[in-house]
């Protein structure tokens, strides 16, 4: 069976699993009751790491396999380039990126590494 897509024509087979997989979806979070993670919530929020570290983004409405449209992920990134200074400059530009800027990376999953 084809569904229709928005700007017409015929969805290709591999489009026709509106199912994402579990790997494609990125890392949820986790035990979001626990007081420690609501603390450490709290603290991120408070020292203003999700000024890039943003918590929470949307996908778009409009995309070509509806199950992925308009659905928060937590990947705490905002997938902009920053100047970050001097400090962590490494002076080797890269696409877009001077030799100081850097793209947020996603904190996503950051809660399984080994403390
Ligand atoms: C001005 C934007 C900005 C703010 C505010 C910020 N970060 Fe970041 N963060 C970045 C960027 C850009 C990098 C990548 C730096 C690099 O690659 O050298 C980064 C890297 C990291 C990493 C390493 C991730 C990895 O995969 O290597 C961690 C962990 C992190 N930040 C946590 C925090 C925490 C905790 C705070 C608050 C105390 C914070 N950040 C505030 C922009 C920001």
């Amino acid at each position: 069976m084809h569904r229709k897509l928005p700007a017409g024509g015929r969805a290709e087979p591999s489009e026709q699993h509106h199912a994402i997989p579990a790997s494609a979806r990125g890392s949820s979070r986790r035990n979001v009751n626990d007081p420690e993670v609501k603390r450490g919530e709290q603290l991120f929020s408070q020292a203003n790491c999700s000024a890039c570290h943003v918590p929470e983004l949307r996908t778009g409405g409009k995309t070509a396999i509806p199950a992925a449209a308009d659905l928060p992920i937590h990947a705490y990134t905002d997938l902009l380039l920053h100047d970050m200074g001097e400090g962590l400059a490494d002076g080797r530009p890269e696409y877009r990126a001077d030799g100081r800027e850097w793209r947020t990376p996603p904190l996503w999953g950051s809660g399984w590494c080994p403390r």
